[in-house]
């Protein structure tokens, strides 16, 4: 890969998809960091703890640091706050928490209350908790790196590839390249690699929650049911997506 963002077209990104799709996360996770200097990992205070984990062995082997964001909605559980600050002694590394506009979410709360989620869809207060400031984490970056798996969500997720470009958060002057290194790793390779390497996980986890939001909009679930189905479980089950990973909903 170059190292110059501005080179990637879209055949560049096919073919770095195709030639990275059968790789281990942590061999992409080091092209990823090899081939960008200004990149960045997202970290949600969930199982994509791994990311940060496989990053933070191949930084050192590189002898370099990484960055890592994290979106502070505002509605995080407590036990997800003491989670990241933990993550963030273990692994000494800074960890910088990007939050909401006060005024998008006071004027949220005047006109429609704390829980309007609940009443007209989640889409209106993820974009101001979540999707804004997404962006404003993105915008002196040329490439970053999610937890998205294709495990994940049948209904969106089901394609997605190790890499790709970004058009949601990407400047047509300077293209945003998504790396998804766990895209073809299973839940249960997540959890293996958690337990073999003794990586501390968010306790919320012991108490039957597989997939990690806000506190108002997500629950634990049963045995059996999709790791999904605790997010926004009164909505529509197959575009359970905020907005984040909004190309997962392109055609
Ligand atoms: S979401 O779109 O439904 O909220 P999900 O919880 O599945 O996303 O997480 C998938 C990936 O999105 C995470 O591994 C991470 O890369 C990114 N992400 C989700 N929530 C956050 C967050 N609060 N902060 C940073 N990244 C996040
Ligand atoms: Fe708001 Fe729920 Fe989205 Fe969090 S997950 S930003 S509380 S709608």
């Amino acid at each position: 890969m170059s190292t110059a963002a501005s080179a990637f077209d879209a055949t560049e990104i096919s073919a770095s998809a195709r030639r990275l799709a059968g790789e281990h996360p942590a061999d992409i996770i080091a092209e990823a960091l090899r081939s960008f200097d200004r990149i960045t990992t997202s970290f949600s205070g969930a199982e994509d703890i791994v990311l940060i984990d496989l990053a933070a062995r191949e930084a050192e082997k590189l002898g370099r640091r990484f960055g890592v964001f994290t979106l502070d909605t505002g509605r995080l559980h407590p036990e997800t706050l003491e989670y990241i600050e933990r993550v963030r002694t273990h692994y000494d590394i800074a960890i910088e928490a990007y939050a909401p506009q006060a005024d998008s979410v006071e004027a949220l709360v005047r006109e429609k209350g704390l829980f309007s989620f609940r009443v007209d869809g989640h889409q209106e207060c993820c974009g101001i908790r979540k999707v804004e400031p997404l962006g404003r984490a993105l915008a002196n970056v040329d490439a970053y790196i999610t937890g998205q798996r294709r495990d994940q969500s049948p209904g969106t997720r089901a394609e997605i590839p190790v890499v790709q470009l970004d058009p949601g958060f990407g400047r047509a002057d300077n293209p945003l390249v998504k790396f998804n290194p766990l895209a073809n790793w299973t839940s249960a390779q997540v959890w293996q690699h958690i337990m073999s390497y003794q990586v501390p996980y968010n306790p919320l986890h012991d108490q039957g929650f597989k997939s990690i939001g806000c506190a108002p909009c997500t629950r634990a679930t049963h045995p059996g049911e999709h790791e999904r189905a605790g997010r926004w479980w009164w909505e529509e089950a197959t575009q359970k997506e905020c907005g984040l990973h909004a190309i997962n909903l392109e055609d």
